[in-house]
């Protein structure tokens, strides 16, 4: 297991910022609190000490009650900044987590490099982040409460060790050096836990994912159409068993470490006691002083092994929290990198240039050319996985290339703006994101109000959805998915086929790109696509990705990807005549579809 990024200190430093910086209040109920702690039991000894001591002295009744009078008015007043601190510090230290810390994070992924968020390390630096960010027992929020209870453990046990300092030197020794075993053996169980945190991780993940997919709904058909219940529960229950034998590793340590503390803190207090008894009984110690010591012996071995296991925790906590920042600089660097400020003129010509990329060991792209020239409509052809998709994310400088460039109109897509290179783009992709709201929505990405709904109307036409929109209660404002809205409509295959063209065309940008629109559209809802296409595609460069090979006769050029190479380029005319690959692809599929060209 790799050291973490972040040490403890420079965390305990990251949250004191954050706190200061979101809420000065939630810093000075920390403040307080540490405060509240540290003074009240000091109060509760020294009470008792000074009316004993008063009684030694004969001191007059009315000094005693005066006294009790004073240690009165400090307890109230102590007590009272500890009710403000107990009622302040618990809530808002969940908000500062989930509602501050938690939302920077939300947006922080939004912004991440795709290609850093879509590889198994992000997969895995995000997740861990997330967990650092999801519960009040770990992570940031009780590195929180573990800088509190440490602070106040350390300066309480400073302040008893003063009290203590006029008694044998050697008792303190004594006392700090039990606490310290006691903190090595407790630390063995967190190195533990920390050396085998990813592998915890991995096995969480794989548990999560049966979780889900037993919950969404989108899974449901197939795990009744194949019986799927018993393997998913017994997957599941593979992986409890696997979580709780780790837990059993762990929580085994943790008992030998309390075993060792226990009898540590035995030996430790009953030296002291049998100590501090024999000086009253020799006469060196008045009974008020004696009092005072054992009240702070107990008070500092407290502290002490408080402290332990405390900072344990701290350390443990840390590490989520270094986790969480290492995203955090990810996204960070992400958003810094978005510095250029070229803009694009109309109509636009794509070109990549020596462009290579592999997902993590699989190299799908090197050394990969192609230029598709302004206003050009082009089809792009290949097998499944021959990296179609890839090469239009690679466009769309949602995936970075290891090595080369990409070109529009010639400028670097490096030298211009992120939200300006994204504008240039209309694009449908196979697995778009389709959101729980109206047909509107979905169609503008935007709310109800921010939508032009004449536009609206037209892409709806556009797109073939007329009819379907027409045959609901609440034509375009309907709801898709029944997910927030009981009254929502389940959209069929074409259907959401249809939606997600349908908002290519409604932002209307320079570049059209269309990953596989077609492959869930009937014969004659794509037969009134490719009619439409020219009509789509006015002005604009655009690029065709189909398994239907009729789709490409619509299209100025063909171009066949194969093992991440343009292998054929031309006319659909062309390339049949080549009597290549793509020939050949077209003559099988005219023959299952009974095409003819
Ligand atoms: N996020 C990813 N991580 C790893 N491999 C991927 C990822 N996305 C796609 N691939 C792989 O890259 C290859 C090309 O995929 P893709 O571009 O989706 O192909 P196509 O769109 O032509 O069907 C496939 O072998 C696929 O398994
Ligand atoms: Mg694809």
């Amino acid at each position: 297991m790799n050291k973490p990024k972040y040490g403890v200190f420079s965390n305990i430093f990251f949250i004191t910022k954050g706190i200061l910086r979101i809420d000065r209040i939630l810093l000075l109920s920390l403040i307080a609190l540490i405060f509240a702690m540290v003074v009240q039991p000091i109060i509760i000894i020294y009470m008792p000490k000074f009316i004993i001591q008063y009684f030694e002295e004969n001191r007059p009744v009315k000094d005693i009650l005066l006294l009790i009078f004073y240690f009165g008015i400090v307890s109230l007043i102590v007590g009272q900044i500890r009710s403000f601190a107990d009622g302040y510090f618990p809530r808002k230290k969940s908000h500062f987590r989930s509602m501050k810390l938690g939302a920077e994070m939300s947006l922080a992924s939004l912004h991440v490099n795709y290609k850093y968020l879509s590889s198994q390390q992000g997969q895995l630096e995000i997740r861990k982040a997330r967990h650092a960010m999801s519960r009040p027992t770990t992570g940031v929020e009780d590195m929180v409460v573990r800088i509190v209870e440490c602070s106040a453990n350390l300066i309480g046990a400073i302040i008893y060790v003063i009290i203590l300092s006029s008694l044998d030197p050697l008792i303190i020794i004594g006392l700090i050096g039990c606490g310290i075993i006691s903190f090595i053996a407790g630390n063995r169980v967190n190195k533990f836990r920390q050396k085998n945190k990813d592998t915890i991780s991995k096995i969480q993940k794989k548990h999560y994912y049966v979780i889900d997919t037993t919950k969404d709904i989108k899974y449901a058909k197939d795990i009744r159409m194949y019986g799927m219940f018993d393997f998913l529960v017994n997957l599941g229950q593979k992986y409890i068993n696997s979580e709780i034998s780790w837990e059993k590793k762990i929580s085994s340590r943790v008992f030998i470490s309390s075993i060792v503390d226990g009898i540590i803190a035995f030996l430790r207090d009953g030296f002291a006691y049998i100590y501090l008894v024999f000086l009253v009984i020799q006469g060196s110690l008045p009974v008020s002083e004696f009092i005072l010591y054992i009240g702070s012996i107990a008070g500092l071995s407290m502290w002490i092994s408080n402290f332990a296991n405390n900072t344990i925790i701290l350390a443990a906590d840390s590490l989520e929290v270094s986790d969480y920042r290492v995203f955090m600089d990810k996204a960070e660097e992400s958003l810094n990198s978005k510095l250029p400020d070229k803009t694009v003129d109309v109509p636009v010509s794509i070109e990549l240039q020596d462009v290579s990329f592999a997902y993590d060991d699989h190299i799908i792209f090197d050394k990969f050319n192609l230029k598709i020239e302004k206003g050009k409509k082009v089809a792009l052809v290949g097998i499944n996985g021959a990296g179609k998709s890839t090469l239009i994310k690679l466009i769309l400088n949602l995936l970075e290339p290891d090595n080369g460039q990409i070109l529009l109109n010639g400028i670097d897509s490096k030298e211009i703006d992120i939200n300006k290179y994204l504008e240039q783009f209309s694009v449908a992709f196979q697995d778009a994101l389709i959101l729980a709201y109206g047909i509107d929505v979905n169609i503008s990405m935007k709310s109800s109000e921010e939508t032009d709904q004449n536009k609206v109307d037209d892409v709806i036409k556009l797109a073939g959805l007329q009819e379907k929109v027409n045959s609901l209660e609440k034509g375009k404002y309907t709801s898709v998915e029944k997910y927030l809205d009981s009254s929502g409509t389940e959209l069929s295959g074409g259907e959401r086929q249809k939606l997600i063209l349908a908002r290519a065309l409604y932002k209307n940008a320079p570049i059209l790109i269309l990953d596989e629109p077609s492959s869930a559209l009937d014969p004659i809802a794509e037969a009134q696509l490719y009619e439409k296409y020219h009509d789509m595609t006015k002005d604009k460069t655009s690029i065709y990705i189909s398994h239907r090979l009729s789709s490409t006769k619509f299209c100025d050029e063909v171009l066949l990807l194969d093992n991440g190479n343009i292998i054929e380029r031309g006319t659909h005319e062309e390339l049949m005549q080549l009597n290549g690959k793509y020939a050949h692809m077209f003559e099988v599929q005219s023959h299952y579809y009974n095409e003819k060209n």
